[in-house]
């Protein structure tokens, strides 16, 4: 969306802040033996508490209010009582919904307790090139320049990026344009970043894997290769200086 005015501009600050809140509430909450249902369910009651709705569910019938995303599994992870988190897990949890007609997105990576299998390093990798990133941003930037500078720190750092999933337009809908915003320079893309409008970056950094591949329940999304991935994600306000960070009440650094 494009912000031209005063109303739309608070009204994405509450979604945004409800969305952040969340997130900041559930990664808290998150404990060994807990289930990605029982976390997902808490997240639920603050976005309630609110007046939140989940946006993959208003969009996507998705199962669940927040998407969970664990070790193997890149984005759209679906909350399941069966799914039991343990210490050292990789764990994603991505929160985007709908407020008063305005919706919000964020979501991040974190280790689970004690880091015991050393994921840590991607992760860090992860939220300091969204950071660089979005710092980047202005009106009039190209969208391909900022996918060529997140492609070029994930390499210097031993990474990949996923190259099928990106950042996207948000505001009056989940997902609108400018959609796909990618991690790496697509050479055909001439879109520029527009000053006043909403934006979602995410990063989906990885130890190898270049593609997410949509598994049999038509939403969990796997690597295509053996290795992780970490995703960091604000929504943000693009200006003639540096973004206005909405979701910055969930805050990665
Ligand atoms: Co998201
Ligand atoms: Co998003």
């Amino acid at each position: 969306m494009i912000i031209n005015d005063e109303a739309a501009l608070d009204g994405m600050k509450r979604a945004s802040e409800a969305v952040a809140v969340t997130l900041k509430k559930m990664r808290e909450y998150t404990t060994p033996g807990m289930s990605t249902k029982e976390l997902d369910e808490f997240g639920g009651r603050i976005l309630m508490g609110f007046g939140a709705r989940s946006a993959p569910y208003l969009t996507y019938q998705f199962p669940g209010y927040t998407c969970i995303s664990l070790n193997e599994e890149v984005a759209h992870g679906v909350p399941s009582d069966k799914r039991i988190i343990r210490e050292g897990d990789l764990l994603n949890i991505d929160v985007s919904a709908e407020l008063a007609g305005y919706w919000s997105d964020n979501g991040g990576s974190f280790v689970v307790g004690t880091d015991v299998h050393g994921y840590q390093p991607l992760i860090s990798a992860s939220i300091q090139i969204l950071k660089e990133a979005i710092s980047r941003i202005r009106g009039g930037i190209r969208l391909n320049s900022i996918g060529a500078f997140i492609e070029k720190e994930a390499r210097r750092n031993g990474y990949n990026v996923i190259r099928n999933l990106g950042g996207h337009g948000v505001g009056l809908s989940l997902h609108e344009q400018p959609q796909s915003i990618l991690n790496y320079k697509d050479r055909f893309d001439r879109r520029r970043f527009r000053k006043g409008s909403v934006v979602a970056l995410e990063t989906f950094i990885t130890t190898g894997p270049t593609q997410a591949i949509e598994q049999q329940d038509g939403f969990t999304l796997l690597t295509n290769r053996k290795g992780y991935v970490a995703q960091h994600e604000h929504t943000i306000l693009i200006t003639d200086a540096q973004p206005i960070i909405l979701t910055a009440a969930n805050a990665l650094w």
